[in-house]
């Protein structure tokens, strides 16, 4: 058996589901998250659930089917190898198909219906079923036991960004136009027992900009605000942190006292001869402090917020799977996993 030896922010914690602003980087952190999960030694599954295949990219191997696949292994961490991670793309159809097959013995009936269309009928009329196929998935993975215990040690969500992750965990509770009773009643409920237990947090991607922190801000204060009983905020992860200047020991060049000293820094380097270069420096600067005091506040918003912040390197040369991996380091080192 693998023992943890490390307390981490979401010790107990089994269903991680990723949100965020569209393009604040919610994929790869949820990969990223999942190799630092893995890292315990038990397997670790990252699901998908927006028909993007963006797993599949970001791991560089074929389209996943609706089957759980190998994509990658965890690196070994105190003395223990590390967990396979698996990668499975969940769309309603196949969901659907899955769902009547194990309630009803009738997965040929299930492709028919599919066939026909019923499928789509089923979810223009009763709109949360879709989403309650793929949750359900989801609760299904980190309920799956085998030999009496869970088959993941975790189970990582790449869930729909921040404006449609209410209506798709179903946080104020409201299935409109599900079955009231009957099967898909119960699995309903199975689902938002999971999504509602201690098991399951909602974590948030951002940009230390103005869009995503708001977002995220309002993201956790609608979770709260369902209180007991509801689903719990996770952390806040700012992505795509810049490096930045160190201007902390003196005021950006904007005083004409210190443009002169650039000027004449610049010259007895012999990098410039006029002050053109000197004054597009002091501006570059100027902005850097503009950008720097905006990134700043939005840095005290989110703190603000009470929930665990962690910061991920804006990576220049982009994201391949080792930089991934630094990745999941990172986040380990800072408590995530
Ligand atoms: N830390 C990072 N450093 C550099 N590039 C990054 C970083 N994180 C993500 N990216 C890049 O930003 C882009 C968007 O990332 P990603 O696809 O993970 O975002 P997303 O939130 O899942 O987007 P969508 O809303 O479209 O699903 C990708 O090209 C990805 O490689
Ligand atoms: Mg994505």
């Amino acid at each position: 058996m693998v023992v943890s030896l490390r307390d981490t922010d979401w010790d107990g914690v089994r269903l991680h589901v990723v949100t965020g602003k569209g393009g604040t980087g919610k994929t790869t952190v949820a990969a990223a998250l999942a190799l630092a999960l893995a890292s315990h030694g038990k397997p670790v599954l990252l699901m998908e659930v927006e028909d993007r295949q963006g797993i599949a990219q970001l791991f560089d191997v074929p389209p996943l089917p609706y089957e759980e696949r190998r994509v990658a292994v965890a690196p070994a961490s105190n003395g223990h190898p590390g967990g396979d991670l698996f990668a499975l793309a969940v769309d309603t159809e196949s969901a659907l198909i899955e769902y009547l097959e194990m309630f009803y013995n009738l997965r040929q009936a299930g492709r028919a219906l599919t066939r026909l269309g019923v499928f789509d009928f089923a979810t223009t009329i009763a709109p949360g079923l879709g989403d309650v196929l793929l949750t359900g998935k989801a609760a299904e993975a980190v309920r799956r036991k085998s030999g009496g215990s869970p088959v993941y040690g975790a189970v990582v969500l790449d869930a729909p960004p921040t404006g449609r992750i209410g209506r798709f965990l179903n946080v104020s509770s409201e299935v409109s136009g599900l079955a009231k009773v009957g099967p898909i009643r119960n699995h309903a409920d199975t689902v938002q027992r999971v999504f509602r237990s201690p098991q399951t947090v909602v974590h948030f991607v951002t940009l230390l900009e103005e869009m995503p922190v708001q977002e995220t801000l309002d993201g956790i204060a609608d979770l709260k605000e369902v209180g007991q009983g509801g689903i719990q905020p996770g952390a806040i992860i700012v992505n795509m942190v810049r490096k930045c200047l160190d201007l902390s020991a003196k005021d950006p060049v904007t005083h004409p006292r210190e443009l002169e000293k650039l000027m004449a820094g610049l010259k007895a380097a012999g990098l410039a001869e006029d002050g053109e270069l000197a004054a597009d420096l002091a501006a570059e600067l100027a902005d850097e402090a503009r950008t720097q005091r905006t990134q700043a506040g939005q840095r005290r918003l989110l703190d603000a917020a009470g929930q665990p912040c962690y910061e991920l390197p804006l990576v220049t040369e982009g994201i391949d799977l080792a930089a991934l991996y630094r990745l999941a380091e990172s986040l380990r080192e800072q408590g995530a996993a």
